[in-house]
């Protein structure tokens, strides 16, 4: 075990799991939940912390493993969650720097490009409503272990009629870490100061502060720790997001254009990466496979206009690195993501099988809006940031494109190639954003 910083900062043993570590594991069931009772809600959370983790099921802490468990338990609360609870004492969130937490996914919507068919009225499984209260994730290493740990918290929701399970969320892994899409993901993670990593791949990045990431004093974050300390300290915030992939339209994309640009060289720039990993930044011709270390080990500073890697290709837009041309300071928008497929492989025999399948995704991170709105709002959505993009192009995987205005530029030395008039790919079925407390922050929720 290494870290990365001479002394960890963080108590691990009190960070919910998920927060700084990804499981790997081979299957995840999120279960939305409304609150009907708030003493039994409060009995409910106290059993996840203080259980013995066989008859009832454990939160999972960031704490070192020898041995990998066979499931991890993680919980998040909307803020109408949080009032559901009637928590005895107040709790403030001090200033408006957590405003997108209180307003809620859904009213945070249109902002982030969650309109039309993607708008929050045509959310799935409850989410959007006020009626959302508790995110609950169970990761497990098969189906046998989910079905046992599912059926254990179910009748511990029955208690006293405690909590209403309102819709589930299933995700499974693909082979090879895929995504649907077929690129290789989970590559790319923000490497955290004073957190052990096992597997982080070497990158020119610099380390990220954990005040990104993780609710704690330190003097030169963007924020106050909100009221009080033992409720907030040490936790974080996600926004949980349920994205269906159109995957015979990104296909139908990719055979349109065989006349102007191979296939797979328009999915790789699109991505930034070709699909089975190796980023354009070191290997722009070809997808021979690197070494695993060299995978992230790149920066843009070679690469102003983007001829290796379009600038507006999924990778450097979300996480622009070291281009000069963005505005603000890029590593303070930085994000940790855990995220999983749902829907079965896609068959390019039967495109038209009428199968739903996309991305469960959790975006991790202490500002929701400096971070991930941020990131959709003006990274994803927009083009001003840039001076090397046309004036209406946007994410060409994840934007939410249309027909009449879609463009994305692919510079080479002496010219452009353009593509243009294709439809958006990714459509978010579903969202939340919730608070992820500490261990000590669900002991002072069930005791109070
Ligand atoms: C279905 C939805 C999505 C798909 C299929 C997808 C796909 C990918 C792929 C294939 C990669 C490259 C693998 C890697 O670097 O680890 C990637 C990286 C990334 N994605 Fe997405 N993504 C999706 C949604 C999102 C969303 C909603 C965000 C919003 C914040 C996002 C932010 C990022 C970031 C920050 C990176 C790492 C960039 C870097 O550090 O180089 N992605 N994504």
């Amino acid at each position: 075990m290494e870290t990365n910083a001479s002394e960890p900062k963080l108590p691990l043993a009190d960070i919910q799991g998920l927060i700084l570590r990804g499981y790997n594991m081979a299957t995840v069931r999120h279960f939305i939940l409304r609150i009907d009772n708030a003493d039994g809600a409060k009995r409910f959370i106290g059993n996840l912390v203080s259980g013995d983790g066989e008859t009832s099921p454990q939160i999972t802490t960031a704490a070192w493993w020898d041995k990998k468990p066979n499931y991890c338990l993680n919980i998040g609360f909307t803020y109408n969650g949080l009032e559901a609870l009637k928590l005895q004492g107040d709790f403030s969130l001090r200033s408006d720097h957590f405003e997108p937490f209180k307003q809620g996914a859904a009213a945070r919507g249109a902002k982030i490009g969650d309109e039309g068919e993607s708008a929050p009225e045509h959310w799935q499984g409850k989410l959007g409503t006020d009626e959302v209260h508790i995110l609950l994730s169970v990761y497990a290493q098969d189906s046998n272990v989910l079905e046992s740990i599912s059926g254990s918290l179910r009748s511990l929701f029955r208690q006293g009629e405690a909590i209403h399970e309102l819709s589930h969320f299933d995700g499974a892994q693909l082979p090879d870490n895929r995504v649907h899409f077929g690129y290789r993901d989970g590559i790319a993670q923000p490497t955290i100061e004073g957190v052990p990593t096992v597997r982080q791949l070497p990158d020119k990045q610099k380390v990220a502060p954990a005040y990104y990431f993780v609710l704690i004093e330190d003097d030169d974050s963007s924020y106050e720790v909100p009221t009080p300390d033992r409720l907030w300290m040490n936790g974080s915030f996600v926004a949980f997001r349920v994205l269906e992939q159109d995957v015979a339209g990104f296909e139908n994309l990719l055979q349109q254009q065989a006349d102007k640009i191979s296939p797979e060289m328009l999915a790789a720039k699109m991505c930034g990466r070709w699909r089975n990993g190796v980023p354009l930044a070191l290997s722009p011709d070809t997808d021979t496979k690197l070494p695993e270390e060299q995978l992230n080990n790149f920066d843009y500073s070679d690469d102003r206009k983007g001829v290796k890697c379009p600038v507006g290709s999924h990778i450097r837009r979300t996480n622009p690195r070291n281009s000069d041309q963005i505005q603000g300071l890029v590593e303070t928008r930085r994000i940790v993501r855990r995220g999983m497929p749902y829907g079965p492989p896609y068959d390019p025999h039967s495109p038209d099988d009428g199968i739903k399948r996309g991305l469960l995704g959790m975006f991790i991170c202490t500002r929701l809006d400096l971070q991930f709105e941020f990131i959709m709002e003006e990274w994803v959505n927009k083009s001003e940031f840039s001076g090397f993009l046309s004036n209406n192009s946007k994410d060409p995987l994840l934007g939410n494109n249309s027909p009449e205005s879609s463009e994305f530029d692919m510079p080479d030395e002496k010219t452009t190639l353009k593509i243009s008039e294709f439809q958006r790919f990714i459509k978010t079925r579903g969202g939340a954003y919730c608070f992820l407390p500490s261990i000590t922050g669900l002991k002072y929720i069930a005791n109070n």
